[in-house]
């Protein structure tokens, strides 16, 4: 049986949260469809991550199904992969607690998701202290005021206003963060590393949590004696990043405020045409890679590089007297046929099948995670 040779281990997991879409497709779960042959695979439903942002029951229960559906329309295939949703395994959480303890605050303030998401950077307070001090003494003209009327008390008070209203807003900000969207990375290594994972195939935005799981592997293999494998981070070269259709300055995200931002993997196929059509493109006509300068055109050509596994040298030659109307027009049609094709294979599977494989999943991996959970237990002291 292939799920049981000495064939080194992936792992890998999507929230099923928000619509999954090209850019999950072409960085993250294409590379787990080819490391099928050489590896063995594990790939979950991360659904208590995504419950560290608010979700609807029925729209969350709908996506758990629908996640576990891509990877198989995929080609992600049951008989030598893995598949389960992570909820079902409780060692999951159980290593979590166990992780929390030996992690620290810094560890999490420095995540760039946890950043994004909360809206609160640690790292950069001296900086937000001293724009709003410029903001407010120097660009404001107080300071001159302060000067020509050697006003003592004006400072002062003035100085007092700027760093209380600074730390207060902070703290209003910080507070209403979700422990659980700050603790997610640690989650995220209990994941990874209760399965003996040699390598985690992600989009390149994953890389940090990543490098989180390898120092908590080693912090506990220090402290108490080796159990854990270091695990290796794998992005891919071309495709690690696909940008925003409206925005290529910004990754294409799954909870981007608005769907012209992304392609789907269940959007209709004439839509998403529609999409590529009105992608932001660059000044210029040129069909050229140049992620600097051109970074909306260079987008477009990393996606139907991926798509049609042509080399970018080739697009860029094949386009080379053409402009950015009959380049797009032919992208828009990729997209229309992959799209076509993938949702042919998507509609054929079933719920019930789906849950079947979900949960026979769980039933193979269960017995790899208690396992190394048995281990941590003893080794802490608690077994
Ligand atoms: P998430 O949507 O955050 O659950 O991400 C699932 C997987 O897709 C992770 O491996 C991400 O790194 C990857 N991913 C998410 N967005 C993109 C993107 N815009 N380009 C490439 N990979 C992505
Ligand atoms: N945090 C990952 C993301 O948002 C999802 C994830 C959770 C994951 N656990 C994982 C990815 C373990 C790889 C391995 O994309």
């Amino acid at each position: 049986m292939t799920k049981t040779n000495q064939k080194p281990r992936i792992f890998s997991g999507i929230q099923p949260s928000g619509n999954l879409h090209i850019g999950n497709y072409l960085g993250a779960i294409t590379q787990w469809v080819e490391m099928q042959a050489e590896y063995n695979c594990i790939f979950c439903v991360v659904d208590y991550h995504a419950i560290t942002v608010p979700q609807k029951p029925e729209v969350l229960r709908a996506k758990i199904m629908e996640t576990a559906k891509i990877y198989l329309a995929a080609g992600i295939d049951p008989k030598r992969s893995i598949i389960f949703q992570q909820s079902d395994i409780s060692a999951h959480t159980e290593l979590c607690w166990i992780f929390n303890t030996i992690t620290q605050n810094g560890d999490l303030t420095k995540m760039t998701q946890f950043k994004d998401k909360a809206g609160v950077d640690f790292n950069s307070l001296e900086k937000g202290l001293s724009d709003s001090w410029n903001e407010k003494i120097f660009n404001s003209g107080l300071i001159k005021k302060i000067e020509k009327e050697k006003d003592i008390s004006l400072a002062l008070n003035s100085a007092h206003e700027v760093i209380w209203d600074f730390v207060q807003s902070f703290k209003l900000q910080f507070n209403k963060v979700g422990v659980g969207l700050f603790d997610y990375p640690v989650l995220m290594a209990a994941d990874i590393l209760l399965y003996n994972t040699d390598v985690v195939p992600v989009g390149d935005d994953q890389t940090q949590h990543v490098e989180l799981a390898r120092d908590i592997a080693k912090r506990f293999n220090n402290r108490f004696g080796e159990i854990f494998k270091v695990p290796e981070v794998k992005i891919k070269k071309e495709g690690a990043r696909i940008m925003g259709l409206d925005n290529p300055e910004k990754k294409m995200s799954k909870s981007a405020a608005s769907d012209a931002n992304y392609v789907a993997l269940t959007d209709e196929p004439d839509k998403a045409a529609k999409k590529i059509m009105r992608a932001v493109t660059d000044t210029g006509k040129d069909i050229l890679y140049d992620k600097e300068n051109k970074p909306g055109i260079t987008n477009l050509i990393s996606i139907y590089s991926n798509l049609t596994e042509t080399p970018v040298r080739d697009i860029e030659k094949k386009y080379k007297r053409k402009g950015y109307g009959d380049f797009k027009k032919d992208l828009a049609e990729i997209v229309k046929k992959f799209l076509a094709d993938f949702q042919k294979k998507y509609n054929a599977i079933s719920d019930k099948d789906v849950r079947r494989i979900l949960n026979e999943g769980a039933d193979q991996a269960r017995p790899i995670a208690e396992e190394t959970l048995r281990k941590v237990k003893e080794k802490i002291g608690i077994k």
